[in-house]
C-alpha cells in the first residue's frame, strides 16, 4: 500500500513538473491549453486546495456548488471551465479561493494567439523607450479590450540588478520602470527582460521582450531658435533636450539637419549630388547634413525655407528623435508687417 502511494505521488510530482499549469501569483493558476487538441489532456487537471479543513468543506464557482472536500481536482479544457473557485465551511464562509486562468498555446490562428493587446508591428505588441541614460524607461502598448476589465501585470529583470515597474493605473497602457543600479558609463553585458501579463476574464496572455537600454534611447525633440541677422543672413540654432543627460560632452548627440527650399515636410529627401555628398553646400537650394554643432548660418533669408533638426545619441545604435521644424517665411512676414506698421506710423 505504502509503495503504491509513493509510486502515485512520484507520478503526480512528475505530472506537476511536466504539467501545463503555473502559479503566477498567490491564488492564481494559469493552465496552458492547446485548443486544436480534441482529446482531453491529463495535464489540464488542476488540483484546488482549500487548506487544513474538514471534509465538510465545499467548493463553489459562480455561486454554483461543484464539489466537496478540502481538495478538488477540476479539468480545464476551455474558457467555461476556468474562473474563480471558492471553498466554504458549513456556514458558507469563504475559506480560500483559486483563480484559474487559461493561456491558449495554440488555436486555428496559430501559436500563442494574442487578443488582449494590439499588434504594433509584426509580432511586436509592446514598445519601450527612454529619453536618456538615467536607467528609467517607459513601455507602452494598446489595449484591445475594455481597460476597466483588463488586469495588467508588468515585470522587468536583468541579473545582478533590481528593476521596479509601475503600470499607469488609469489608462493601463503604459508603465514606467527604473533600474536603480543602471550605470550609463559601463557597457551593458546583458539585455533587460520585460514581461507583461494581461488578464481579461479567464484569459491569460504573456508578452515578453528583451533589449539593451542603450538601444532604446530616443532623445526628445530639440528646440530650434532663429535669429535674423539682416543682410540676408539667418542663424538657426538648436538645443539639447532638457531631459538629455549631463555633461553633454560625455553624452554627445548627433544632429541631422535639413534646410528645405519651398514647401516640404521634414521627411522629404534631398537628392544627393555627387559633388556635395553631405550637402553642407546647397543642392538645388536645399541643405542636408549631419553635425555635432548646434547652429547653422544660412545665407538666403529671403527664400522660403523649412529647417528640420532631429537628434540621436552619437555612440548608440538607437532611434532618432522626432523632427523639429521651423519656417523662415513667418519671420519675414512678421517683420514686413512690423515695417509696414512703422512706415504708416511715421507717415
Ligand atoms: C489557498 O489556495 C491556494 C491556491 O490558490 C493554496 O496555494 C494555499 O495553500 C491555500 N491556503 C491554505 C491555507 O491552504
Ligand atoms: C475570487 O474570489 C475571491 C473570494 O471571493 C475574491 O476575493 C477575489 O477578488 C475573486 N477574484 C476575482 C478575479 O474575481
Ligand atoms: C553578476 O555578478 C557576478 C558576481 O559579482 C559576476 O561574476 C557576473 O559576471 C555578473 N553578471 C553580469 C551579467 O554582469
Ligand atoms: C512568459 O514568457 C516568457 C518568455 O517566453 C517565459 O520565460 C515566462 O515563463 C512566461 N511566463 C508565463 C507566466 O507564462
Ligand atoms: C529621463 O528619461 C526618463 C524616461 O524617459 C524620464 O521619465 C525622465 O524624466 C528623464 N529625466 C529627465 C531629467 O528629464
Ligand atoms: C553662409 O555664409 C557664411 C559666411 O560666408 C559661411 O561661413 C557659411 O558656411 C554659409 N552657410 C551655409 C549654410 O552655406
Amino acid at each position: 500500500m505504502d509503495l503504491l502511494w509513493s509510486l502515485l505521488s512520484i507520478t503526480c510530482l512528475f505530472l506537476q513538473l511536466e504539467g501545463c499549469t503555473r502559479v503566477i501569483k498567490p491564488n492564481t493558476v494559469v493552465v496552458d491549453v492547446d485548443m486544436t487538441l480534441s482529446t482531453p489532456s491529463p495535464c489540464r487537471n488542476v488540483m484546488l486546495q482549500c487548506g487544513e479543513h474538514g471534509p465538510s468543506v465545499y467548493w463553489q464557482k459562480e455561486k454554483q456548488k461543484i464539489g466537496k472536500g478540502s481538495e478538488l481536482t477540476i479539468h480545464v479544457d476551455d474558457f467555461p471551465d476556468a474562473g474563480n473557485f471558492t471553498c466554504h465551511n458549513d456556514n458558507g464562509d469563504i475559506l480560500n479561493h483559486t483563480l484559474v486562468l487559461i493561456q491558449v498555446t495554440k488555436n486555428d490562428r496559430g501559436e500563442y494567439p494574442k487578443q488582449i493587446l494590439q499588434e504594433i508591428s509584426d509580432q511586436i505588441y509592446v514598445k519601450c523607450e527612454t529619453k536618456n541614460h538615467s536607467g528609467v524607461f517607459e513601455c507602452s502598448w494598446n489595449l484591445n479590450m475594455n481597460r476597466n476589465t483588463v488586469q495588467i501585470l508588468v515585470e522587468a529583470h536583468r541579473s545582478n540588478s533590481s528593476i521596479s515597474c509601475t503600470v499607469h493605473d488609469q489608462d493601463k497602457s503604459r508603465a514606467v520602470c527604473h533600474e536603480l543600479t543602471y550605470c550609463p558609463f559601463q557597457e551593458e553585458l546583458e539585455k533587460v527582460g520585460f514581461n507583461l501579463h494581461a488578464i481579461d476574464g479567464p484569459r491569460f496572455e504573456n508578452y515578453s521582450s528583451e533589449f539593451f537600454l542603450a538601444d532604446i534611447v530616443k532623445p526628445e525633440k530639440v528646440q530650434i531658435h532663429k535669429k535674423d541677422e539682416g543682410d540676408k543672413k539667418v542663424v538657426v540654432s538648436w538645443e539639447y533636450p532638457q531631459s538629455w543627460d549631463h555633461p553633454h560632452s560625455y553624452f554627445p548627440l548627433t544632429f541631422e539637419v535639413k534646410a528645405l527650399k519651398n514647401k516640404h515636410n521634414c521627411d522629404h529627401e534631398v537628392c544627393s549630388d555627387p559633388r556635395t555628398p553631405n550637402h553642407k553646400l546647397p543642392h538645388k537650394g536645399s541643405y542636408h547634413f549631419f553635425t555635432e554643432e548646434t547652429s547653422l548660418q544660412l545665407n538666403h533669408s529671403t527664400k522660403k525655407y523649412v529647417f528640420c533638426v532631429r537628434a540621436k545619441d552619437m555612440y548608440c545604435n538607437s532611434p532618432w528623435s522626432e523632427w523639429s521644424a521651423i519656417c523662415s517665411k513667418k519671420l519675414r512676414i512678421k517683420k514686413q508687417r512690423n515695417e509696414n506698421r512703422d512706415r504708416k506710423k511715421n507717415s
